[in-house]
């Protein structure tokens, strides 16, 4: 099984390559999506460290000088109206200097870091001889700092998000309360997404019409992070997991080039202790969303509250790994995490981020496993990954009851996260 795999994986990177970095996928996202960059420099750095280096640098390329990397980095050669909203709907010249790529203002979640000492470990004496982690490192340090220090609304050390695409789970249960209140746009826009992918398995249209309405008040406010007028603003688990096991590899990064790793451990920290003080809830096992304006956790079954078992030394891990093998996520019984509780009636097993496994989560669930030794469930996560692609292909996410595939095909990050889980065999 496993070799044919491999060639199959490899093949989806390289038809996704389009000569500086890699699509998600083509036609539903033809451009260069900041935390699929990550994931799938992990992969690529199987197959070709040079292009998993430059995958990162460049996006990082279109770094804004505020030290915001922006979640989607346009590729100039692909027609403006393939994608929804593009370059014209972002305006993003007015505020980044001439001759800087088109990007949206918006974020997504900070695993580059970790993605970039994986990256320099498959191959250190190239990514030395490139120059690779001196010309990434300040510009890390730069995007954490930008997240530490621009979007902390809620005052608590966490990273607020603005938006549910920064948190990449668009249309994630947890976020229906606080979009709630966000009045639908008035403008007229057509759907791109839906000429790719069926609309059941998308978000819906009101969804959509509450998406652009974020994204047009923070772009007509000229991307300032001012809560006032952020009408949906929360703490995120996962956003704030990452960003906590990415100073960790920062870390890593600082002692690879003779600086000092203290500030990095020390912020990891910080960060660690004010997830587990504020987001985590004992009574359930799970880390919920908090909504920063009413002051209330989202409780509700989203994977994103397993995900800080990614960071190391979390006090609360055993509890963690028992809410995903208990009955919501039955992560030990069926091998590919679900994105929402399924015991929960508004679970959806196809529609995109209410209920679809996706391998990325499941990568992020194999290796917090593994940090916290939890070697045999991490063995059934990676087996229950590779089976699946093995079974459906590379889609964007399955139906983890049945396996059905779903969403895109040939995805780049599912293909980069089965070449890293087979490379770890
Ligand atoms: N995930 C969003 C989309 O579906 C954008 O980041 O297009």
């Amino acid at each position: 099984m496993s070799l044919g795999l491999r060639e199959r994986a490899s093949r989806v990177l390289l038809d996704n390559w389009h000569g500086q970095s890699t699509i998600p996928a083509s036609g539903l996202y033809p451009h260069q999506w900041s935390w699929d960059s990550a994931f799938i420099a992990l992969g690529l750095r199987h197959l070709s460290p040079r292009r998993a280096q430059r995958e990162l640098e460049s996006l990082f390329g279109a770094q804004w000088p505020d030290g915001r990397v922006p979640h989607i980095v346009f590729d100039a050669s692909t027609p403006a109206d393939a994608y929804f909203p593009g370059p014209a709907f972002w305006q993003s010249a007015a505020v980044t200097a001439p001759g800087h790529p088109a990007t949206s203002g918006l974020i997504q979640p900070p695993v580059h870091a970790l993605a970039a000492w994986e990256t320099f470990r498959a191959a250190p004496e190239l990514a030395r001889e490139r120059g690779f982690l001196p010309r990434l490192y300040p510009r890390l340090v730069a995007w954490h700092r930008y997240l530490t220090g621009r979007r902390d609304f809620g005052g608590r050390g966490l990273v607020s998000i603005v938006h549910p695409w920064e948190s990449g789970m668009d249309n994630s249960p947890a976020w229906d309360t606080p979009l709630s209140r966000v009045a639908p746009t008035t403008s007229l826009f057509t759907r791109r997404d839906l000429q790719h992918a069926a609309a059941g398995e998308r978000p819906t249209d009101l969804d959509y019409g509450r998406y652009v309405r974020l994204a047009q008040t923070y772009r007509d406010h000229g991307y300032a992070d001012d809560l006032a007028t952020h009408a949906f603003a929360v703490e995120d688990p996962l956003t704030n997991a990452l960003l906590a096991a990415s100073e960790a590899a920062l870390a890593d990064i600082a002692v690879e080039l003779g600086l000092d790793p203290a500030p990095h451990l020390a912020e990891l920290a910080r960060v660690r202790d004010a997830l587990a003080d504020t987001l985590f809830d004992g009574g359930d096992g799970c880390f919920h969303a908090r909504d920063v304006h009413s002051g209330q956790p989202l409780r509700c079954g989203s994977v994103a509250g397993l995900i800080p078992l990614v960071v190391p030394g979390l006090p609360v891990a055993d509890a963690l790994v028992k809410t995903t093998v208990g009955p919501r996520f039955r992560l030990g019984e069926i091998g590919l995490p679900p994105s929402f509780d399924l015991t929960d009636a508004m679970f959806e097993a196809t529609r995109y981020w209410r209920g679809p496994a996706w391998f990325n989560i499941g990568w992020l669930l194999w290796r917090g496993l593994r940090l916290h030794g939890e070697h045999e469930l991490a063995a059934t996560v990676r087996a229950g990954l590779l089976s699946a692609a093995d079974d459906v292909g590379f889609r964007e996410y399955v139906d983890p009851l049945t396996r059905n595939g779903h969403g895109a095909s040939d995805f780049s990050w599912t293909a980069a996260v089965i070449l890293d889980l087979l490379a770890a065999a």
